[in-house]
């Protein structure tokens, strides 16, 4: 950024030394306004944005340190430089630990002055550049919201986007957490679609009969508690996406009648006469094993050819490591704005942790246990106390599988205690289905006495 386009904002109570700094840093080419005190500063911040923020630290009424934590809050990008006297030199390093760039000492010295504002300058048009670098890689390593650098993902993304500009009906496969329905979103906004609605549907989340209803509506009276027609999902899609979440977990019934409507592309509400057209793009997902359901006879195999017409088998997290940093910086950036806190990243013994631990709950518990992280640091760098994932001890060499496992097992049993047993919760917690989880406690025989 050039001297010109530099905002600096100098609060001081006094007048000769805001005028004399304001004379200095015009000098060397900046943009200086003053303000005579706090209250005004605060208020000046509320209307403007400035690069630098100049503030006398002993002032009466609102000081600097006040100043100092407004300006966090309603100039986030803005350096604090505080300006302070021999005696008070103790509370300037308060200052820094509450987020000030540097401090200067009264009185001050103009070639002082010129060569901490280079020093900032360059280092704000440092971070500008590196924050422009980071989104255009994260756009390489993006389709739409879903992210990934993965070879194998990223020949996903090809085979989506070309999907995407076509009718085809797609299959979304991979284990819980994995990203199908962000996929399916994404692929949703990719296509000629786009304009129309996007209506997921969860087929685990209902009975035989609500599924029925909710997927293709029902007629006045229909049946007990049927008081209005009510329009089904397949109607509220109309002009864009059905999203059927869960598809392998729909009774054998639902799925003849299903295939019915794939077929002919139109259905009938319950209880209804009338048949209506299918105007919808239907993506499907699962995290089951859709063959091995056929070879048990809980899928039908004709069900299953019609809406395989294009797969896309997201791979778990633990295949693709290399996601494991980019998602991590994603889902801090996000954090910083939800929670207003400064975080700057993980520490180097974090983020070995995260690229050791197996993530059975994929990419949902990364994001869950990053946020519980975020919460809990005291400091911006997140360290692996703060996430509360078992420590990695011990997993070098020929045991590296072994704890792996234990890893998990040891896991998974401190947040079921954390969570007083209740499964939905813990669930909840790791990331994963309860179903999951059932068999999660099963594998690892674990006992609620256990702890
Ligand atoms: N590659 C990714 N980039 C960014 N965010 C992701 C990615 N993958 C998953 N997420 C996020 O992780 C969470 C879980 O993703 P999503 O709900 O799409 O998973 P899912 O495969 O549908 O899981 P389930 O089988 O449990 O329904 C969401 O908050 C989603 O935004
Ligand atoms: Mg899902």
């Amino acid at each position: 950024m050039t001297k010109q386009k530099t905002r600096i904002l100098v609060v001081d109570d006094e007048e000769i030394v805001r005028e004399s700094l304001a004379a200095w840093l015009q000098e060397d080419g900046y943009r200086v306004e003053m303000a005579p005190g706090g209250e005004i500063a605060i208020e000046r911040m509320r209307s403007g944005q400035w690069a630098v923020l100049l503030v006398d630290l002993k002032m009466p009424g609102v000081d600097g340190l006040q100043v100092l934590e407004e300006a966090r809050k309603l100039q986030p990008d803005a350096s604090v430089i505080i300006m302070t006297a021999y005696a008070t030199v103790d509370t300037a390093v308060k200052a820094i630990k509450m987020g000030a760039y540097d401090y200067l000492v009264k009185p001050l010295r103009p070639e002082e002055l010129s060569s901490m504002m280079e020093r900032l300058i360059t280092q704000q048009d440092m971070m500008r550049e590196n924050i422009l670098l980071k989104r255009a890689l994260k756009q390489q390593y993006s389709f739409r919201d879903f992210l990934s650098k993965s070879d194998k993902v990223q020949a996903i993304f090809d085979v989506a986007k070309a999907a995407a500009g076509s009718a085809s009906t797609i299959l979304i496969l991979g284990e819980s957490g994995t990203g199908k329905e962000l996929l399916a979103r994404a692929i949703h906004e990719e296509s000629r679609r786009k304009s129309g609605p996007f209506v997921a549907v969860s087929c685990a989340a209902l009975t035989e009969t609500l599924l029925e209803s909710e997927l293709f509506g029902h007629e006045k009276g229909a049946f007990t508690g049927a008081a209005f027609r009510t329009k089904g999902k397949f109607e509220l899609a109309r002009g864009g996406t059905l999203f059927l979440d869960e598809i392998g977990d729909i009774s054998t019934k639902l799925q003849l009648d299903l295939l019915r409507v794939l077929e002919e592309r139109r259905f009938y509400r319950v209880g209804g006469t009338e048949p209506i057209d299918v105007d919808a793009r239907i993506i499907a997902a699962t995290n089951r094993d859709l063959r091995k359901a056929i070879d048990g006879g809980t899928f039908r195999e004709d069900l299953y050819y019609r809406i395989n017409v294009i797969a896309l088998t997201i791979p778990p997290l633990r295949e693709r490591k290399e996601d494991i940093p980019l998602l991590v910086e994603h889902f801090l950036e996000r954090l910083c704005i939800e929670t207003g806190k400064r975080l700057e990243g993980v520490s180097a013994e974090t983020m070995d942790l995260l690229m050791s631990y197996r993530w059975p709950g994929n990419v949902r518990e990364l994001k869950n246990i990053l946020e519980r992280g975020a919460v809990l640091v005291r400091g911006p760098i997140i360290e692996p106390a703060d996430l509360g994932l078992p420590l990695s001890e011990g997993d070098e060499g020929q045991e590296g599988a072994e704890s792996l496992r234990e890893m998990e097992r040891r896991h998974i049993l401190k947040v079921l205690n954390d969570h007083d047993w209740n499964i939905t919760r813990s669930a909840q917690a790791l990331g994963i289905d309860r179903v999951t989880l059932y068999h999660k406690v099963k594998k690892y025989n674990l006992k609620e006495e256990e702890c």
